[in-house]
């Protein structure tokens, strides 16, 4: 189908959903060998949100999607296509995207999940892009949400002080051509796919007693490597987007990137040469929450006043595959 040359696709509305209580570094303190200076010298995190029991991926996914299409001015009836970014979602099938829509009520609308680990927001948006710049939807509803904490190994210090859980959501549709999304980069690394992953519960290793007595439907990390290609990627498919878009690191209004490090981040922003100012940071507040992480930032943002009309938008995220993407957005009011 040709492009559309007469709309761009862009962002229309934004929400997000964290769970009420707080793990601060202290509690932390209680249930591991860990100090609250190790964790925020090594990672600019203070505190995270952690999901009762109770509560579903699905249940988060639900209610950062009604906010955003409130905030859309749309109804969910107008729904073409929900995509939900997702490595922990309800079940293995249905898909999480499936039990939103019936939550919703967005009868006419497609859904499945896409897993990309934390890059899912940016994949989800570069999905919707294709679908609403073909003219095949006119609304599409990117969610990213994560309970991390229902697949942390509480025992294990190298994990359990880095994740927290979330959910972000945007409204993707039709805006006024040089508006919007202008570009997306997205790629993968499989072979590096066993620096991050969790070993049972698939085909591979389907749970019995011993995966479960071996904690092996859990995060398994290899910090350090994840840490050197997080940097790398970071700092590559920044400037891969903005040549795409035709733009510099210095164009760049609000930098927006995955919240999983603050040495990560400083270290991007120091081969970018950006400045802390552009950078919008709340990984301090939430840790990492996987996909959620770029959604709920950008939705703070935006909430807070720091995005006005015309600015231009860089978000970036890498994770579990390994993975990566970047995007960036016009921003039209
Ligand atoms: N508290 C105290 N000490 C700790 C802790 C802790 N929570 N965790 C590890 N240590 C110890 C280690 O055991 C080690 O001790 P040793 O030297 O006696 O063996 C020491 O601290 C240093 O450990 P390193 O692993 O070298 O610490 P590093 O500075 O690399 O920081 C970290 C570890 C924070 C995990 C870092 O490597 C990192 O951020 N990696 C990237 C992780 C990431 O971004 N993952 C998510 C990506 S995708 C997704 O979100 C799913």
């Amino acid at each position: 189908m040709p492009q559309n040359n007469t709309f761009k696709a862009g962002i229309l509305g934004t929400g997000s959903f964290l769970p009420e209580n707080k793990l601060t570094n202290k509690d932390l303190e209680k249930m591991v060998d860990t100090s609250d200076e190790w964790i925020v010298s090594r990672t600019g995190i203070k505190e995270r949100r952690i999901a009762p029991p109770s509560m579903t991926t699905s249940y988060m996914a639900t209610e950062a999607a009604k906010k955003a299409i409130e905030d859309a001015k749309i109804t969910a009836e107008d729904i073409d296509l929900i995509i939900v970014a997702t490595v922990v979602p309800d079940m293995n099938f249905p898909s999480t995207a499936c039990l939103v829509q019936a939550n919703i009520g967005a009868i006419k609308s497609a859904a499945f999940d896409i897993e990309v680990g934390c890059s899912g927001f940016i994949y989800g948006l570069s999905i919707a892009k294709q679908f609403i710049e073909n003219g095949t939807y006119k609304y599409v509803l990117v969610i990213a949400a994560d309970i991390l904490s229902k697949i942390t190994n509480w025992e294990d210090r190298k994990t359990c002080v880095l994740f927290g859980d979330g959910a972000g959501a945007a409204v993707v549709g039709q805006v006024e051509n040089g508006y919007g999304i202008l570009d997306n980069f997205i790629g993968a690394d499989g072979k590096g796919g066993m620096h991050l992953y969790m070993p049972a519960g698939g085909s591979r290793m389907p749970a019995c007693e011993e995966s479960v007595k071996n904690k092996l439907h859990t995060i398994h990390m290899n910090g350090q490597e994840v840490f050197k290609f997080a940097v790398n990627v970071m700092n590559t498919a920044t400037i891969e987007v903005l040549n795409r878009c035709g733009l510099k690191p210095e164009d760049v209004d609000i930098f927006i990137p995955h919240q999983a490090n603050i040495r990560i981040i400083d270290a991007a922003m120091k081969k970018l040469k950006l400045s802390k100012e552009k950078v919008f940071i709340n990984l301090d507040k939430y840790g990492n929450m996987s996909a959620a992480s770029v959604a709920v930032a950008l939705d703070e943002a935006l909430k807070a006043g720091k995005i006005k009309n015309g600015d231009i938008i860089l978000m970036v995220a890498f994770g579990a595959g390994l993975t990566w993407g970047s995007t960036v957005i016009k921003w039209l009011e």
